[in-house]
């Protein structure tokens, strides 16, 4: 008995001492006086190393831990705590939208968190962040540009740096200066539900449409120049390559699970998109959700600090995906040890900082993690800061609004749809259809339909399936719009038309509904019947039939393959309907490769890096196909 009371008064006298110490800390942070307007931090003249020595010899401990919080918006109950906790970052989950989700909506709800920021002792900006992957597609009336898989078909860095830049700007219009952009993972399983976000399952068409992706957001016009947003290479590493079954996630089956740990396939795969954002000036890299063979990634010390940062010579900051450093632990406390001391610099964290903060401050007080391991992870990220002007933006240097979804945004998102578009067959050279064609019917699920036209990531984290957002073209209007004033266009979603006469050219367009992430996993990727019977129907009552494919990723097409006429690869190609249309009446060429192989059968998955499937055979067809 006594033993227990004595056990209990231990415990009780332990949580004494660190609430009491947490109020000290509190107080301390709070009752400092700001440092003088001159200190050298706030000198732009001086050289960024020796800013960040002067800022970090002058923080607290408190202040250093809350530079290593990126907390997402909407946990935080009280914008005072920016400044109270000195918020590293604040970020948008997907779908993390103002209630007036309109450009000067989040133009205000990010300036609210900056001002909050402000406000602190060291006045450090806080650095806002949001995922913007196919354009800025939080916000309605951004443009759309094609998902990355369709700019890996594309594969034109020019046009990738271009499109980037643009997202930058529509970005910067409205306070965001961090994307949480590009992916840079090899989509070796086409069930896995974040193929679409990926450029190609190729290291080198990977890594340089990567590093064009990376010097265009950051947009720094000049060598050591401002860096316009932020850029981060992510899912750091090999999280296309994870294994069917082995999701941590119950609802998910490939997403968040386990990358066999191949220091072959690390070395001659999987580092070279990661080594070209290095070279291209990435300066965050995020971890991926998952399990580098038996060790969580967020937790890695080989793979955060020996490779990534002594090896690859990183001088940027890691930060965690979503809950991943908790995500597969029981133990919080000594998760978040692990993967500080694995070298985890800045912490994403969606609902809870207060207990992030106690947990850290107790960690440093027991000497779980030492403070030189702190100042290594704040370094980094101040200098990722200062690397963007954030401490000397003159006012008023963004973009204005106007930019968001500006005519000239939109031409680019054309041209980006048209180079994306892969022929994958063209029988009797059908296509390019003749404008002045006397009768087209069209049909299918994504032809009238946006929402899958942009897939996932906009506006909603899983997108919206249907037509819903204003200043976008439909494939079918872009259709509409080609073809001569004497043209018939008959539309129906399902193909139902009078069997009496025939059409010269029936247009299936079909795809896949919006999704994200692991709601994305799926056994076997195929058209759904309500898709195949629209195509059928045409079949009955058109001369000939071309199928375009909305898809996030290939599709298994083997059997239905033969009795298509034509069939084109479009990928999810956003708000710009019209770049479809473009290259089916002959305006543009078709010139997209497949970014990568396109599988016969779901027992080829996964595929390996020489584009054999896992049962040795060769793909449906192989990585660069394209008829030109
Ligand atoms: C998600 C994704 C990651 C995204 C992040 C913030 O879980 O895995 O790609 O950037 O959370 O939304």
């Amino acid at each position: 008995m006594k033993i227990v009371f004595s056990a209990l008064a231990a415990i009780v006298i332990i949580g004494l001492v660190f609430f009491i110490r947490s109020l000290l800390f509190e107080r301390v942070a709070s009752v400092l006086p700001p440092p003088p307007a001159n200190a050298p931090y706030r000198d732009p003249s001086l050289q960024a190393e020796k800013r960040i020595d002067d800022l970090l010899a002058t923080m607290t401990l408190d202040e250093k831990i809350g530079q290593m919080a990126l907390v997402e918006k909407n946990s935080i109950k009280n914008i005072a705590d920016v400044a109270t906790y000195g918020l590293g970052g604040v970020l948008s989950g997907a779908g993390g939208k103002p209630d007036d989700n309109t450009p000067q909506g989040w133009k205000q709800m990010v300036a609210s968190y900056s001002d909050a920021a402000k406000r602190s002792r060291l006045g450090i900006p806080v650095l806002y962040g949001a995922d913007a992957n196919h354009g800025n597609g939080n916000v309605p009336g951004a443009t759309i540009f094609p998902h990355a898989i369709g700019l890996g078909a594309a594969n034109d860095p020019a046009l990738t740096e271009q499109v980037a830049r643009a997202t930058a700007e529509e970005s910067a219009a409205m306070g965001i200066r961090w994307n949480f952009s590009p992916a840079l993972d090899l989509p070796a399983d086409i069930r896995w539900g974040r193929v679409y976000e990926e450029f190609s399952d190729d290291t080198e068409r990977a890594g340089s449409l990567g590093a064009a992706y990376i010097t265009g957001l950051q947009d720094q016009s000049v060598p050591g120049g401002r860096i316009n947003v932020l850029a981060t290479a992510k899912h750091y590493i090999g999280v296309g390559s994870m294994t069917w079954g082995t999701s941590m996630n119950k609802d998910f089956h490939l997403d968040q699970g386990v990358v066999p740990d191949s220091e072959q396939a690390l070395r001659n795969e999987y580092l070279g998109p990661f080594r070209a954002a290095v070279n291209a000036g990435a300066m965050s890299v995020m971890a991926g959700l998952g399990y580098w063979g038996s060790v969580n990634i967020s937790a890695d010390k080989y793979l955060l600090t020996d490779v990534l940062k002594n090896e690859l010579g990183f001088k940027g900051f890691v930060v965690s995906d979503w809950y991943g450093v908790y995500e597969f632990s029981a133990n919080n406390y000594a998760s978040l040890i692990a993967s500080v001391n694995a070298g985890m610099d800045m912490v994403m964290l969606p609902y809870d900082y207060k207990s992030f903060v106690a947990q850290m401050r107790s960690a440093v007080a027991s000497n779980d993690i030492k403070e030189s391991r702190i100042d290594d992870a704040v370094r980094r990220i101040l200098r990722a800061k200062f690397a963007m002007g954030l401490f000397d933006e003159p006012p008023g240097s963004a973009p204005g609004i106007e930019t968001i979804g500006s005519a000239a945004h939109r031409e680019l998102a054309r041209k980006a749809v048209q180079e994306s578009l892969v022929l994958l067959k063209n029988t009797d050279d059908l296509l390019p259809i003749q404008k002045n064609v006397n009768h087209i019917r069209v049909a299918g699920s994504a032809a009238d339909n946006f929402g899958r036209q942009a897939g996932a990531w906009t506006v909603e984290w899983q997108g919206i399936d249907g037509n819903w957002i204003p200043g976008t073209t439909s494939i079918l209007s872009g259709i509409r719009n080609m073809v001569s004033k004497e043209t018939r266009v008959e539309y129906d979603i399902n193909g139902n038309f009078p069997k009496s006469d025939l059409a010269d050219i029936g247009i299936a367009v079909v795809g896949e509904k919006p999704y994200a992430e692991g709601w994305g996993d799926n056994a076997e990727p195929r058209l759904d019947n309500a898709d195949l019977a629209a195509i059928a129907n045409l079949k009955k009552t058109c001369k000939q039939v071309v199928v375009v494919l909305v898809t996030g990723r290939p599709l298994i097409i083997t059997d239905e393959l033969p009795k298509w006429d034509a069939v084109v690869a479009a990928w999810l190609p956003g708000s710009e309907g019209e770049g479809v249309s473009d290259a089916l009446f002959g305006a543009t060429k078709f010139t997209g490769t497949l970014p990568l192989p396109w599988p016969r059968s779901i027992k080829q998955l996964p595929f390996s890096f020489d584009g054999k499937g896992a049962d040795g055979t060769s793909p449906l067809f192989p990585r660069g196909y394209g008829f030109r």
